[in-house]
């Protein structure tokens, strides 16, 4: 099942990435197909009203997160529960280990081979799997609140029915792949506490033992890729709800809900989609955390890169269509690149 789960979410986020890079090479003949991938990935402003076929409103956004707040919630606390239980990442011993490996560059940092990872690696790995998961709660939180509470969608604004079933799908690969090497051993854990609980009843189950301050402990010991990671994912995660709340402040009369203004401030300064960059910095600092040894986690990235750039250079050419005056010196989504 280890191996099914894995090898089904590489397929899916490699089926995902194809057609986004065949559909960004510069070549003449491939236009049409630009433009049949792009029809599926646009969205708010940047969908003509002409192509209102197969849509559904763009406040649905919300959807996505109360998807990817239930499911990462459900991930995060069946594996912390079972890396506790099971995995425990305490003696002096695991913690010699897994530092003389970070510090010799052990197997498991910035490699694929798996398959030489110690018993004790491995627990490190389970550990590191509810760090990459606590990061991405917090950001699907945060997410959710601003599609509620921040962003003023307007009314006519629509996506592509395709962009919202991928939208759902996204964010039930992505927490997924974030621990998916070792779902399948949580996943059966949970199930005998299941079954355990209807033969035994309520009444004969063992309570369930948690010292919170014992495995924060154990994942303030994790080390030095998870460190930098959740830097980087917090400088991410700081300028993303900055640029969002300017979003959501350009519309604050009512009037306005139609509206589109050029925004100014933060990272607007210098891209017209800073809040697609501050994306792609946030998923790096998982990356990153999760010691860059897991090809899903490549993947995962590669499919938000590749969706955030396309969408980002349609958003900049339509900047500079409807805004006569637009900066010039804003580059798309990277500064001083595209
Ligand atoms: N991980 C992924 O693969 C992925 C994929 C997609 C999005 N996301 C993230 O989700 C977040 C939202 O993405 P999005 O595509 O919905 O962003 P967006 O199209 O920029 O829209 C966000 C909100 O801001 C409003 N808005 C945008 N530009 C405006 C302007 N110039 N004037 C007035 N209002 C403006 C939009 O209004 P309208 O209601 O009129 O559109 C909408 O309410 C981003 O941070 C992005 O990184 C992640």
């Amino acid at each position: 099942m280890g191996m099914g789960v894995v090898e089904v979410l590489r397929a899916a986020w490699i089926a995902g990435i194809l057609p986004m890079i065949i559909a960004s090479l510069p070549c003449s003949w491939l236009a049409s197909f630009h433009g049949v991938v792009l029809g599926f990935a646009k969205r708010g402003k940047i969908m003509q009203p002409a192509s209102y076929k197969f849509t559904v409103p763009q406040k649905f956004f919300c959807h996505f997160y109360v998807v990817a707040v239930v499911w990462t919630t459900l991930l995060l606390l069946t594996t912390w529960v079972y890396a506790y239980r099971m995995v425990p990442l305490v003696s002096e011993s695991d913690l010699y280990s897994t530092l003389t490996s970070q510090l010799t560059g052990g197997s498991y940092i910035f490699s694929f081979n798996k398959s030489r990872l110690t018993p004790v690696e491995h627990r490190y790995k389970v550990w590191q799997s509810v760090f990459l998961l606590l990061l991405l709660e917090v950001q699907v939180l945060r997410r959710l609140v601003e599609t509620i509470y921040v962003f003023n969608y307007s009314p006519s604004a629509r996506m592509h029915i395709f962009a919202y079933l991928s939208g759902l799908f996204f964010y039930t690969a992505a927490p997924l792949s974030l621990c998916g090497s070792y779902a399948p051993e949580v996943f059966n854990f949970a199930a005998n506490k299941v079954a355990e609980f209807i033969v035994k009843g309520r009444s004969r189950m063992p309570a369930i033992e948690f010292d919170l301050l014992e495995s924060v402990s154990s994942l303030l010991k994790l080390g030095w890729f998870q460190c930098i990671g959740a830097a980087i994912f917090l400088w991410g995660w700081i300028h993303q709800s900055r640029c969002h709340a300017i979003l959501g402040s350009l519309r604050e009369r009512r009037d306005q809900v139609d509206e589109y203004i050029v925004p100014h401030g933060d990272w607007f300064e210098i891209v017209s989609c800073p809040h697609y960059l501050a994306e792609i910095v946030i998923y790096a600092g998982l990356l990153i955390a999760s010691g860059g040894s897991d090809l899903t986690v490549w993947l995962l990235i590669g499919f938000v890169v590749a969706n955030l750039v396309l969408a980002a250079a349609e958003t900049h050419r339509w900047y500079h269509r409807k805004f006569d005056n637009y900066p010039s010196n804003r580059f798309a989504i990277i500064p001083y690149v595209c």
